[in-house]
């Protein structure tokens, strides 16, 4: 056998997203480039802050001495005293830069903090929809997803939460702004949440709350993401600048830990372990330096808002159902079919390419994307309702 049987299945059932990527390469052979409509891929399309290219530059031209070598394996003090500030304003709590490793994007972080935090067969509570590649992350630590309903509107379940954790349970994790459904979650639920894990740890259950928030910065309508850190001592916040400042390819991101939690200095000298021997030694000098420059600004919003409108106003034509998003670029659409496999498929046919929300586990949901040009979105429209009005 080649390779590991875990991974020759993971290949197997390789993801939807990847899936729909590959077969809108072969629409557009058949029905043309201009045909088809590819809403499948949150890659954000919007520039980088222009502050960046001055940033880059400078810090890609710096000729001192050392400046390509190791360091530290949390990262450059320097950074992360600024992350620790932004986490500390975001999420009212005093979080310093002990308290901060810089990581290799949030996907390295969840990485890292499940590594150091997870004992095998240990679990991890996530309300349903999720980001599909939670699951995967857990099992690269032996740890178990537990996915869990949310409410009808997205929101947070709180009594379905408590009714997951299990003596197994060490981590709660959420995301918000949320991937696929692009909920906001309300402070209050968010106290209730806090309140809920208290309780549990009075009992004896330590949990960690973790909040993974790549989206704080994309919101709508002048909503502020309430903060997490000060709800509850026992929590981290993950985050990346791969959506803030459209930077995702450069793998740059950081975990901050709340200071008041139990045995911080050791659950610290952890992450700083597992960013090392996961073999990510240390998250990219470069992109480092540049983020430290950058912490406030953030991409044009406007321009993910105004697409947003767009498709809320053609989707509700066209007749479709969804819960208009409050953050993040994903509009999940209730599929008229009962198996959203089949409305994936159905739209397909007309050149338009979604992804399934059973990818998320939130079946019976189709996942759009609109980090993808204006013109595009407006083109599609007319043919989704086209769509919608043809089915059977
Ligand atoms: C909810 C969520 N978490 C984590 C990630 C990973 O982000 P990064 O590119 O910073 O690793 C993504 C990326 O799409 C995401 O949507």
């Amino acid at each position: 056998m080649p390779v590991a049987d875990q991974i020759k299945a993971s290949i197997a059932g390789s993801s939807w997203i990847r899936k729909m990527f590959e077969e809108g390469i072969e629409l557009k052979k058949t029905l043309g480039a201009d045909k088809v409509f590819d809403f499948t891929i949150g890659n954000p399309d919007v520039a980088p802050p222009e502050k960046y290219y001055s940033i880059a530059g400078s810090v890609a031209t710096d000729r001192s001495k050392n400046v390509h070598g190791y360091m530290p394996n949390a990262g450059y003090e320097n950074v992360r005293e600024v992350m620790a500030k932004k986490a500390s304003s975001d999420h009212a709590c005093d979080v310093g830069a002990n308290n901060v490793v810089m990581t290799v994007g949030a996907a390295g972080g969840l990485n890292v903090l499940f590594r150091a935090l997870l004992n095998p067969d240990e679990e991890i509570v996530v309300p349903k929809p999720y980001f599909a590649e939670y699951g995967a992350y857990a099992s690269n630590h032996k740890a178990r997803l537990v996915p869990v309903e949310s409410k009808t509107d997205f929101s947070i379940d709180i009594d379905a939460i408590d009714r997951a954790i299990t003596d197994k349970t060490r981590i709660v994790l959420i995301n918000s702004p949320h991937n696929p459904t692009g909920r906001v979650y309300s402070a209050e639920s968010l106290e209730k949440l806090a309140s809920l894990l208290k309780r549990h740890k009075e009992e004896g259950r330590h949990i960690y709350l973790v909040a993974d928030e790549p989206y704080r910065e994309i919101v709508y309508d002048g909503i502020v993401v309430p903060p997490v850190l000060s709800l509850y001592s026992e929590s981290f916040v993950v985050t990346s600048f791969s959506k803030t400042l459209s930077l995702p390819g450069e793998r740059i991101g950081y975990i901050a830990q709340n200071p008041g939690m139990d045995d911080c200095g050791l659950v610290m000298n952890a992450l700083i372990l597992c960013n090392r021997i996961l073999g990510f030694v240390n998250a990219p000098a470069f992109i480092q330096r540049v983020v430290g420059e950058l912490a406030d600004e953030k991409v044009d919003v406007s321009i993910y808002d105004k697409r947003r409108k767009l498709f809320v106003n053609g989707l509700k034509e066209a007749g479709l159902e969804f819960a208009k998003p409050e953050g993040a670029f994903y509009l999940f659409v209730k599929s008229p079919f009962e198996n959203d496999v089949d409305f994936v498929n159905h739209l397909k046919k007309y050149g338009v390419l979604v992804v399934p929300g059973s990818g998320f586990g939130g079946p019976g949901y189709v996942r759009m994307a609109y980090c993808i040009d204006e013109k595009i979105i407006e083109a599609a429209l007319p043919i989704i309702k086209k769509a919608v009005s043809e089915i059977e």
